[in-house]
């Protein structure tokens, strides 16, 4: 049997995405980026699809446990703020629940978010005198409304789009949709390639429908499709058909790399690619990021490690100079939330790549 990985790309496309009906939410989701899109075509303004958060592969149809791929979601909320910054409209294909563009200063940090309030005193003339109003508190003030203001511009002006998805398969039936919408756009399309995307996964056809079991299970009980489920992860070749599962081998397919099509056949012409490369060893990130933008010849590769990715990131360009590190000295460090993006902003991601359009407005 040929794997996924191993096939010409149109053809892994057709078998992958053959494999699953695509996700519940996906017309809605293509309804409204449409009339996002056509909005920002008619303004000439250039649109760039943010993806961020890590993709989840089930290991159940109906799904209680699932392997997920390492992503807070920082670097592509932070990225989205900057990019609206900068006059872009974002679309923000992002893990549900994972950070977003200006809410992200006030979740998931160390801080909860009650902890930026205050019940300030009640008033001679408050209506209740044991309750005065809620506020933020004073030192936050500043920093808040600055948040405050560009997140309600956004809103108000429909720059920014949110759109979750869970799983690999979902990611990816969204990533095909939206970059096909983004036609219009030609080269004021942006691809942000921040998700952390799973490169094995479980084809639905060897799925188990449910729970997989742990223990055993009496035999007088029709539980024939978890059995069933229970051998397929035993591997392909041993078929053992056990009654108590202890030990569950997953046996994962590759998933195939999607950046192929989106390059040569998803994305408008002339629209810029940018892609992230996650590594742990040092050793391997200049060599798989340079290796991936030789493989799928798009603009920029954004290389970083696991440890380092707040402080330290390398730019991989098919033009000179090829490789540029860009690092937030330490002194610098503990002040950003988010590092590297809050250091030296989007004009650093810009340089990086050559065929970036000149701004519309
Ligand atoms: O969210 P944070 O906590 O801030 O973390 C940010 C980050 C570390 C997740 C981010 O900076 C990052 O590196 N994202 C890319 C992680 C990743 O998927 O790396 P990869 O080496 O598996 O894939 C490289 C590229 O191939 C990615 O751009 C991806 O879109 C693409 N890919 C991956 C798998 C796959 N099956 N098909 C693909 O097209």
């Amino acid at each position: 049997m040929t794997l996924l990985g191993d096939m010409e790309p149109a053809e892994a496309e057709s078998v992958y995405f053959n494999e699953y009906p695509p996700p519940k939410s996906l017309p809605k989701h293509e309804a409204l980026a449409r009339a996002f899109i056509d909005l920002h075509v008619e303004d000439k303004r250039r649109v760039v699809l943010v993806t961020s958060g890590g993709t989840t592969v089930p290991l159940e149809a109906q799904t209680v446990r699932f392997i997920d791929n390492f992503s807070a979601g920082t670097r592509g909320a932070t990225s989205a703020e900057y990019f609206l910054q900068q006059g872009y409209a974002v679309i923000f294909l992002h893990r549900q629940y994972s950070l977003l563009p200006y809410s992200r200063h006030y979740s998931h940090s160390t801080n909860c978010f009650l902890d930026f309030m205050d019940e300030a005193s009640p008033s001679a003339d408050s209506p209740n005198q044991n309750h005065g109003p809620i506020q933020v508190r004073s030192e936050y003030q500043d920093e808040m409304r600055d948040v405050l203001r560009k997140y309600r511009y956004a809103k108000q002006n429909n720059r920014l789009l949110l759109l979750p998805f869970t799983t690999v398969a979902e990611y990816m039936f969204e990533l095909r949709a939206m970059a096909k919408l983004m036609r219009p756009l030609g080269p004021n399309a942006l691809f942000y390639l921040a998700a952390a995307v799973s490169d094995f996964f479980i084809p639905r056809s060897r799925m188990a429908e449910h729970k997989i079991q742990s223990s055993e299970l009496p035999a007088n009980l029709d539980n024939s499709s978890a059995i069933g489920s229970q051998e397929i992860y035993t591997g392909e070749n041993e078929v053992q058909p056990p009654k108590s599962q202890k030990k569950l081998v997953v046996n994962l397919d590759p998933v195939p790399k999607f950046l192929h099509r989106l390059v040569d056949g998803w994305a408008p012409d002339g629209s810029m690619v940018v892609s992230f490369k996650l590594e742990t060893d040092p050793s391997l990130l200049v060599y798989k990021a340079r290796t991936a933008l030789q493989r799928y010849s798009h603009h920029l590769v954004i290389g970083n490690l696991l440890s380092t990715r707040k402080w330290e990131v390398v730019f991989i360009t098919p033009d000179p100079p090829h490789e540029r590190w860009i690092r937030v000295p330490k002194a610098r460090r503990s002040k950003s939330i988010s590092g590297v993006e809050d250091q030296v902003g989007l004009a650093e991601i810009q340089k990086g790549g050559q065929q970036q359009p000149q701004p519309q407005e």
